[in-house]
């Protein structure tokens, strides 16, 4: 038995996006590491294919994945129920770590069924979504994280939430930009209303997964698949992933946004409590959510 799995045993992580790229290296790794992982995914044939994969790295593994697509917010909330159904019923009633990993880069605009441009919806109101679904078991355990995936392309992003939910025109890689500032905006706020959970937005760096390949294809997407090429390997993220779902106490007095283990400073709007505040109100007026702790 290593340290490593000693540290993971009875914790409870959920993984969302964990059939493919990041979220699938790091549901191997946490299960192989003793965690008790609830991986979500979009596709019944992906889940199926990701279960083998893991299962075929530890047939120990505890894992069990639920289905749901994030883009459409009762398939949001009813995951949330899900999820603690199913920590219930293995036995965990509180969670550790909660994984906002889930993410897409789409070159054309799509809206959801809630009239909502899809990449803010399942990159960033997904999250806030699951995050608050999950609070009150993230609050049972000893030190409760919710980890979101965010990205260095936050930097040099115009905000424009008038236009957020249906900007025009569209540009899909600011798009994906400002979904991932959202992601560190919702971080910083987080933790400025909540004590008992801490959150972590975490900078994986450029990895090589399948994130631009799907879905349509143009000029930006192309110019990101040979980009990406360049990217480590899953790796890479995971360590930083595992590092904050492990580690007894983080060292925040750097801040929240982390890359390779280490805190880094993110952009200075990423730090704006003005957009933070208008973020979150947005955020509950879109979703119906408030929340206090
Ligand atoms: N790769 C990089 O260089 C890089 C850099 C910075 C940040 N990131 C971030 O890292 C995270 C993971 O991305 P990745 O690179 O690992 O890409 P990926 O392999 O495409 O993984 C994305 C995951 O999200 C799932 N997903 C997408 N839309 C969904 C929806 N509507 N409902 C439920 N699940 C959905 C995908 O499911 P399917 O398997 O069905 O497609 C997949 O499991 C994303 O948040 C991304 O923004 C990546």
């Amino acid at each position: 038995m290593t340290e490593n799995y000693r540290q993971l045993a009875g914790k409870s992580v959920v993984i969302t996006g964990a059939t493919s790229g990041i979220g699938l290296a790091a549901a191997i790794r946490f299960t192989q590491d003793g965690a008790f992982v609830i991986g979500v995914g979009r596709s019944a044939a992906r889940i199926d294919q990701a279960t083998e994969t893991i299962k075929a790295a530890n047939p120990n593994s505890q894992v069990v994945f639920l289905l749901a697509d994030l883009g459409d917010q009762d398939q949001v909330h009813e995951l949330g129920d899900q999820i603690r159904a199913a920590l219930n019923q293995y036995g965990y009633h509180h969670l550790d770590v909660l994984i906002n990993n889930a993410g897409v880069y789409l070159e054309k605009k799509h809206i959801t069924a809630d009239g909502i441009e899809m990449t803010f919806a399942v990159n960033h109101l997904a999250q806030f979504i699951l995050s608050h679904e999950l609070f009150a078991f993230l609050q049972r355990s000893k030190s409760g994280r919710i980890l979101t995936v965010t990205s260095y392309s936050h930097r040099i992003t115009p905000l424009m939430l008038k236009r957020i939910t249906n900007p025009y025109p569209y540009i899909s890689f600011l798009a994906y930009k400002r979904s991932k500032l959202c992601n560190i905006l919702f971080t910083y706020e987080f933790n400025h209303r909540f004590t008992s959970v801490e959150a972590f937005a975490v900078d994986p760096g450029l990895v090589n997964t399948r994130l631009v390949s799907k879905g349509d294809q143009g000029l930006f997407a192309w110019f990101g698949r040979r980009r990406i090429l360049k990217g480590t390997s899953t790796d890479v993220p995971v360590t930083t992933l595992l590092f904050l779902s492990r580690e007894d106490k983080i060292d925040t007095s750097n801040g929240y946004y982390f890359k390779g283990c280490q805190p880094q400073t993110p952009s200075s709007k990423a730090r704006r409590r003005d957009l933070a505040l208008d973020l979150w109100g947005l955020s509950s007026q879109l979703t119906g959510i408030s929340c206090d702790e």
